[in-house]
């Protein structure tokens, strides 16, 4: 399988330091946050990677990551020129995944402690569709939002005001070829962005968006206060 890190975006929530670095490249214990993702997929035997990056800070990424070569992976970089949303930055690793291949996507900013083989094999199992991971959290109202019955993801709402589940869906997705034609059935949201919640919202419609659940921390590290919660969590492992 193939692996897709989503790192662009502008930040916003994470200014003024956004103003200086792309948040991916701000430090979150000893390493830059980009370094965890690439890890996290190299560790699941994913050595094909495809880093979507925003104009600003794209020099940087690449003298901090080079080829790859030091996580083992092969990196490719690509460009999202306007933050257009999650989905979009998606669309463009169109050409580098391939019709019949299976690939797994990281938000650059989701920092977690499980490992990806097993979900990734489950993937496999599944047969096609989509396949995101859950964690319950305190505060669901700031993510997508799993409505579930019967052990299935009847739909998933996005930051909405009253959550009908415990659960946010994490930024991490799995799909097939299939996503990229989803992805142009979709239009842009309320605030102009292609959302990721849509195109998963197309598969549970289709009945074929399936879940796991993760059981180790999670963090969405887009504030200063999450980033300071996951770097406490990150410096006790790699001392
Ligand atoms: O963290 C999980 C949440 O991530 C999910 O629960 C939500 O359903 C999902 O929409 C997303 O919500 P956020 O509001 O946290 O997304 P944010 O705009 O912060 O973007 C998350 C990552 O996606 C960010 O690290 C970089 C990437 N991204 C985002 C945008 C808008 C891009 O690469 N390009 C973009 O245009």
């Amino acid at each position: 399988m193939k692996g897709v890190i989503l790192a662009g975006g502008k930040g916003t929530r994470l200014h003024p330091a956004t103003s200086l670095l792309n948040k991916h490249l701000l430090p979150v214990g000893k390493y830059p946050m980009i370094h965890y993702g690439i890890r996290k997929l190299a560790e699941a035997g994913i050595k094909e990677i495809i880093l979507v990056i925003g104009k600003h800070s794209a020099g940087r990424f690449i003298d901090y990551l080079g080829t790859g070569s030091e996580w083992g992976v092969s990196l490719t970089y690509r460009i999202q020129e306007e933050a257009g949303g999650i989905a979009q930055a998606l669309s463009l690793a169109d050409g580098f995944i391939r019709p019949g291949e299976n690939f797994v996507v990281l938000l650059g900013d989701n920092l977690f402690e499980d490992s990806l083989k097993d979900q990734l094999s489950e993937y496999e199992r599944q047969g096609g569709g989509a396949r995101v991971m859950l964690k319950e959290v305190d505060n669901p109202r700031r993510y997508g939002v799993p409505v579930l019955l019967n052990g299935q993801i009847l739909f998933i709402e996005e930051k909405p005001k009253t959550p009908k589940s415990r659960y946010s869906v994490t930024g991490i997705y799995m799909y097939d070829y299939g996503v990229f034609d989803v992805i142009k059935r979709i239009r842009p949201s309320d605030r102009g962005e292609l959302e990721i919640t849509d195109v998963n919202n197309i598969y549970a419609v289709e009945g074929t968006l399936h879940y796991g659940v993760l059981n180790g921390w999670w963090t969405d590290a887009g504030t200063h206060r999450s980033i300071h919660e996951a770097a406490a969590r990150l410096l006790d492992i790699d001392q």
